[in-house]
């Protein structure tokens, strides 16, 4: 009798815990590689000297066995590069592969693994382009598998536990390092080598996680107030923009160069303070914005804003790239020039209220 009783209640556990598994949430997961995916050879303490995008997407999510009491998981390895080999064409796919993911039933939300480097781009890339209520969670890590204190597999378990969360939905593509959860529009990366890198200086954390794992929202879901979205779903390659750090005696012959020799269809300067450069650049910028060569002023500065100014930014000489990076600034422009070649004025129209 006793012997039934335990048979009959781990049958009932069994089925308890099946049905509880099956009715957890499907995540698709673009693994690109990065240090999240990175090795050293040289032991533990090794946490600069290491190769990128060494280990499978499969053998990440292996190495979170508590990710499967979050969320079923289909792994994509899309690339397994470090993020400086990643480019634009390709950030393209990834964004058309994860909004068709995405229109399925099947999936929760989308997960992707990319180098820190450049992940405040991708990141960018796929708010602007990825027109959907699920939420799309970028993550990354600082310190390679094979180091101490590995930073990847607890991000990667918060980037599945917030993906997952209803509280995460229609707030856009998110960034999750950390403990912290920010605006994938916002965030950039403040330091070359340190765990606390992300963060929005200015406009700060949308949540962070708490009791074992739960994401805290800080505000209810929305969107930053310049964001747009942009249909990828014809293009195949972006047109060619290049940015130009300026700086005391920087040429401007720098600029026509940029258009004529290396085929920039738009610039963006990395300006000095609020999106400033010599004043032997105006005669340059304004006559390449009237041949139909955008150019974006923004700053070198880690933050703050670039308006429109008496000569730069004035949009004559320069549209300004308002909150956004020169990296940001420079993803905008690519796709705003996809939509409107050569035209100057439906650019800036994109570049307002960013
Ligand atoms: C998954 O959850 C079960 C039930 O709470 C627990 O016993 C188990 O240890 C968890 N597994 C992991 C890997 O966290
Ligand atoms: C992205 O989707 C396209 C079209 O379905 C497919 O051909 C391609 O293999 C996918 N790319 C990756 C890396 O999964
Ligand atoms: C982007 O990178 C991929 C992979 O390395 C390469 O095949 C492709 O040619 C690159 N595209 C451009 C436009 O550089
Ligand atoms: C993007 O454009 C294509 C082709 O016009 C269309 O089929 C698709 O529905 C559009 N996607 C979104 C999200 O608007
Ligand atoms: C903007 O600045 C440029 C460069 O100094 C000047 O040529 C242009 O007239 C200015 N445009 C306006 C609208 O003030």
């Amino acid at each position: 009798m006793a012997k039934l009783l335990v048979a009959l209640c781990l049958g009932l556990l069994t089925l308890v815990t099946a049905t509880a598994a099956d009715e957890l949430p499907r995540v698709v997961v673009y693994a690109t590689g990065g240090t999240i995916a990175g090795k050293s050879n040289g032991g533990s303490s090794e946490t600069t000297k290491y190769s990128a995008g060494q280990v499978t997407a499969q053998q990440l999510l292996d190495a979170v066995p508590e990710i499967a009491n979050v969320s079923h998981v289909d792994a994509v390895q899309f690339t397994n590069l470090g993020s400086n080999r990643l480019n634009t064409s390709l950030v393209l796919e990834l964004s058309k592969n994860i909004s068709a993911s995405l229109a399925s039933d099947k999936y929760a939300g989308a997960v992707v693994t990319v180098g820190t480097d450049t992940l405040e781009e991708v990141a960018y890339f796929l708010d602007l382009t990825v027109d959907s209520p699920k939420p799309v969670v970028i993550v990354g890590a600082m310190r390679p598998t094979t180091a101490l204190s590995a930073d990847g597999p607890m991000n990667l378990l918060q980037a599945i536990r917030a993906t997952v969360h209803p509280s995460s939905r229609s707030r856009g593509a998110l960034v999750v390092l950390n403990d912290r959860i920010g605006s994938a529009y916002y965030t950039t990366k403040t330091n070359s080598r340190t765990l606390d890198t992300f963060k929005a200086i200015e406009q700060g954390y949308l949540g962070t996680f708490v009791d074992g794992g739960e994401p805290l929202y800080y505000f209810t879901p929305s969107r930053p107030t310049g964001r747009r979205f942009f249909n990828i779903s014809a293009l195949h390659i972006l047109p060619k923009v290049d940015i130009l750090y300026s700086y005391l005696d920087m040429d401007p012959m720098l600029l026509r160069l940029t258009v004529e020799h290396n085929g920039a269809k738009g610039i963006v300067i990395a300006g000095e303070g609020d999106g400033e450069a010599d004043r032997t650049w105006l005669p340059e910028m304004v006559g390449l914005m009237a041949r139909g060569v955008p150019v974006v002023t923004s700053t070198r500065t880690a933050a703050g804003t670039v308006g429109a100014g008496l000569n730069f930014g004035n949009g004559t000489a320069s549209i300004p790239a308002s909150t956004l990076n020169p990296p940001k600034a420079k993803i905008l422009l690519q796709l705003a020039l996809a939509q409107h070649p050569s035209d100057v004025s439906a650019v800036a129209s994109a570049f307002k209220g960013v």
